[in-house]
């Protein structure tokens, strides 16, 4: 288990001597504050963050001007073929190693009415299943195969992915949300697999399922309703906690499912 008492010091060690680069995927709220985070303690590390729009949306302009030098720009859809290929080039080409991949994409509801979280078995239409499949767990799957050349480089990296606590089979006392939940157990399952196979063939490299909390942000809002006060997550103390989670586990630890306070949640 995560040792938290080791605590803030170590892990700020661990973020501040980051060297090489970190590939943030996705702009959501989870991922830019992951990459403000890593912008403040980790000079050494050159980030790219990904977002689905061509041009950077205003809140990610923002990250960009904060850094130009050391914070890139790219497109990735990771339901899209051509551009995970791109992706592939592109981190295999690097001239640092690629330390860190952190996926903080995820898919929970759309705008149509059959795309809401599934409250009974009723509810579940093929288009949703399909959306989250392919966002929540063939997404981070594929992904890994993407970056896989350039983390073979870097030798000592990690991979880590949000996923959710929901997603785990041996907690699910309430039911409901059948995709998301279900997408999230096969992205679990998916990357369990990939990291035995690179504990084989990439002995450096940790690969890490975390469950952030429940963080404000626009996958969250229309569920905060019935949250008690104090505990809904800015994305700043979520990005924090998951940082010092994923940073404190080493290439043993690989393969396994976190919460953001360094607990292991149960497959
Ligand atoms: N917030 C929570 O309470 C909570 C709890 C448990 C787990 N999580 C997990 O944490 C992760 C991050 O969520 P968040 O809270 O930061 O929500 P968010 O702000 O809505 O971010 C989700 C991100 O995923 C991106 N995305 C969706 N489809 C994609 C695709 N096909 N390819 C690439 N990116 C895609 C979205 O891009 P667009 O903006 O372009 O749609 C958005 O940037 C998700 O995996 C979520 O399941 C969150």
């Amino acid at each position: 288990m995560v040792n938290l008492l080791q605590g803030e010091n170590t892990t700020e060690l661990a973020v501040a001597t980051l060297q090489g680069h970190g590939l943030v995927v996705a702009d959501g709220a989870l991922g830019r504050a992951v990459v403000q985070l890593l912008l403040e303690r980790a000079p050494a590390l050159a980030i790219t963050l990904t977002g689905r729009t061509p041009t950077p949306r205003p809140d990610t302009r923002r990250l960009l001007q904060q850094a130009p030098d050391r914070l890139a720009y790219g497109v990735l859809d990771l339901c899209r073929d051509e551009q995970l290929a791109d992706l592939r080039d592109q981190v295999n080409r690097l001239d640092r190693p690629l330390r860190l991949v952190f996926n903080a994409s995820g898919w929970l509801h759309g705008l149509a009415p059959r795309q809401a979280p599934e409250k009974r078995l009723a509810a579940l239409g093929r288009s949703a299943l399909h959306q989250s499949f392919a966002v929540n767990a063939w997404g981070p799957v594929l992904l890994a195969q993407a970056v896989e050349p350039a983390l073979k480089r870097a030798g000592r990296a990690w991979f880590a992915s949000l996923s959710a606590r929901v997603g785990s089979i041996g907690d699910n006392r309430l039911g409901g949300w059948y995709s998301y939940r279900a997408a999230k157990a096969a992205q679990n399952q998916l990357l369990k697999t990939v990291a035995l196979e690179w504990r084989r063939t990439m002995p450096g490299v940790c690969v890490a399922c975390l469950h952030p909390g429940t963080t404000d942000s626009p996958l969250s809002k229309p569920f905060q309703a019935g949250i008690p006060p104090g505990k809904l997550f800015t994305p700043d103390f979520s990005a924090a906690a998951l940082l010092r989670v994923l940073l404190g586990l080493t290439p043993q630890d690989s393969g396994r499912f976190w919460a953001w306070d360094g607990q292991p949640i149960p497959w």
